[in-house]
């Protein structure tokens, strides 16, 4: 669980000497700061407009103790703008470098590797999983080699949470990334029970059902009786899922700085505990 939190339903990890904030990856017990940032959609051309809007947002996850930055090779340029501003705005060593490949694919790897400028990734994802039978062997293979550190799987496709179930059962990779928001839980039933089973980390993509629970909630201030563990919407939304402690890190997308500090200060303070929790579900289905 989030470190200096309130206690909470599922088991807790141990919290002495876990800095505020971080969390264990299962497989290694590493510690990741557990919000990043998400780049879908945001930094699709490798621009200077881009160049500046992605190290103004690295240079406010950094400061704000974050670290994980997940991309994609499928998300137009976003890794060549990363790429580009990474040392500069952020050093490499300070970064936990997701990304994912559209298949095992040597070639692909390549590119992305060249695109971010890195040598090395810290975790290597499968996208989209859609077949039960995928084979996680190659990734494997480049996690031996040292190409990156963890490999991952991901999905956000409801009709493929079998497939994705199959592949977490039988290949046991280090992460496994999900959609999981306060108003989309299926995770919840299907997917956060097998990973802390098999000791897969959990990455929660769509945290704001791409800015669904913003519009919900548009115009309106916190409730007051979530006061004491969210100053904003924002962090309302992502401590709901950090409350789960099967949840690694929360990954929501932002090409705004502003918005950037804000989502990482759900790092810090009480989480919901599981009334509160259950009450900010009736909120939101009342809304
Ligand atoms: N299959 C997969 O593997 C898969 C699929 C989808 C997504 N993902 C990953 O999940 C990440 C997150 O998903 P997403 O970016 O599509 O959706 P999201 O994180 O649910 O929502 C992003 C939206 O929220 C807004 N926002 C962010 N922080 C805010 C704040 N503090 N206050 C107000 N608005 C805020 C953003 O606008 P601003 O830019 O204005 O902040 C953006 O419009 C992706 O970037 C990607 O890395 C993975």
């Amino acid at each position: 669980m989030l470190a200096g939190a309130t206690a909470l339903a599922p088991p807790a990890l141990a919290q002495t000497a876990v800095p505020l904030g971080s969390r264990a990856i299962p497989s290694s017990g590493e510690l990741l700061p557990a919000v990043g940032l998400g780049t879908a959609n945001l930094f699709d051309t490798a621009d200077e407009a881009t160049r500046q809007k992605v190290a103004a947002v690295l240079q406010a996850l950094v400061a704000n103790g974050g670290r994980i930055i997940d991309t994609a090779s499928s998300y137009g340029d976003a890794e060549s703008a990363l790429g580009d501003v990474i040392g500069s705005a952020a050093p490499r060593d300070r970064l936990f470098i997701a990304t994912k490949l559209e298949r095992p694919n040597a070639a692909e790897l390549k590119r992305s590797l060249t695109r971010l400028k890195t040598a090395k990734l810290d975790l290597l994802q499968l996208h989209n999983v859609r077949d039960p039978h995928q084979s996680l062997a190659q990734f494997k293979d480049w996690r031996t080699q040292g190409i990156c550190r963890y490999i991952g799987i991901t999905s956000t496709f409801h009709g493929d949470f079998a497939a994705i179930e199959e592949v977490l059962a039988r290949e046991k990779p280090d992460f496994v990334q999900i959609d999981y928001s306060l108003d989309d839980r299926e995770a919840e039933k299907r997917i956060l029970p097998l990973a802390a089973e098999v000791k897969a980390g959990v990455l929660t993509a769509l945290p704001f059902g791409r800015g669904r629970l913003f519009r919900a909630v548009h115009g309106t201030a916190v409730p007051d009786w979530s006061r004491q563990f969210a100053d904003s919407w924002a962090q309302f939304f992502l401590k709901y899922l950090l409350g789960d402690s099967r949840v690694t890190a929360v990954i929501p997308g932002t090409a705004d700085p502003a918005h950037m500090t804000d989502n990482l200060g759900a790092m810090r303070g009480a989480l919901p505990d599981p009334d509160q929790r259950r009450r900010m579900v009736s909120f939101v289905e009342a809304l």
